[in-house]
């Protein structure tokens, strides 16, 4: 059985045409799937489908066989933008989720300062979000996702504000993390590298349909250097010529 399964899956805002149009995609446990396309193509709703804080108008998304009905423990979720609460310090941004269960206890706030350490955040957790850069929000946005060790991740575009440097120590730091949980990874990027770098399978996205998936078979770990050598780069080109036969 697959961990994730999306069968047909339509979803239409109000008046217009499906931006999610018949997509099937079956992930399995422990697999990090990267979503790559041009903008608009659908895969925030696509994404928010796969949360359950949408429901498809047709088809059906299944986890570990249930339908997908709301989000919940089982779920980190990283947006777009990072949604941190304005009025709660860094801690309490990260502890949200625990918080929305039951007053977070010692061994949570030990986890949320470690994951805020790891983040390169550890000063900042007795600040507010106004105090931190755009790239810094999104790494608490991150490790928010992550206070739950949920079996399922879903982040779109996590690290689209950071620059190179820090955007590969972050990749790095999230397969490791990953991969020591098995978490089964989707993950929204328009960096064609990023994918490549992140990726078991990429699904290429246009129009509402998943047009193309490739798989990516580098060694795992992955090392930085890898990105200079010719077998990345091949699967760059592959991805590159993907989304260019989108024409649209
Ligand atoms: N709430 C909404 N109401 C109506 N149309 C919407 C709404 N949200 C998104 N859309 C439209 O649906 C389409 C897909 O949007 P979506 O956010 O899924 O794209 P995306 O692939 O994530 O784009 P980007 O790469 O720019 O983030 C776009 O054409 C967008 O204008
Ligand atoms: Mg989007």
């Amino acid at each position: 059985m697959a961990f994730l399964d999306m069968q047909g899956v339509v979803y239409t805002y109000p008046g217009r045409p499906p931006v999610v149009d018949g997509v099937d995609w079956r992930i399995d446990a422990g697999e990090v799937h990267c979503l790559v396309g041009r903008s608009g193509c659908g895969k925030s709703t696509l994404l928010k489908l796969a949360a359950g804080l949408m429901q498809p108008r047709s088809g059906r998304i299944l986890m570990r066989g249930e339908p997908v009905r709301a989000p919940g423990p089982q779920l980190g979720f990283v947006f777009q933008a990072p949604t941190l609460l304005e009025w709660a310090r860094v801690i309490d941004n990260v502890l949200l989720p625990v918080s929305l269960q039951r007053r977070p206890r010692a061994d949570d706030i030990d986890r949320a300062l470690e994951l805020l350490a790891l983040l390169g955040l550890a000063d900042r957790a007795r600040h507010y979000p106004r105090q931190l850069s755009g790239g810094q929000q999104s790494r608490v946005a991150l490790a928010r996702a992550l206070i739950l060790e949920p079996p399922l991740l879903l982040l779109d575009e996590p690290f689209a504000a950071l620059d190179a440097i820090t955007r590969g120590e972050l990749q790095d730091d999230l397969l490791r993390m990953c991969r020591l949980r098995r978490t089964t990874v989707l993950f929204v990027t328009h960096d064609i590298t990023e994918a490549v770098y992140l990726g078991d399978h990429i699904v290429v996205m246009q129009r509402g349909r998943l047009l193309d998936t490739l798989r990516i078979t580098l060694d795992a770990p992955r090392s930085q250097a890898m990105r200079h050598g010719a077998e990345f780069n091949r699967y760059c080109a592959r991805v590159r010529a993907a989304l260019d036969g989108d024409t649209a």
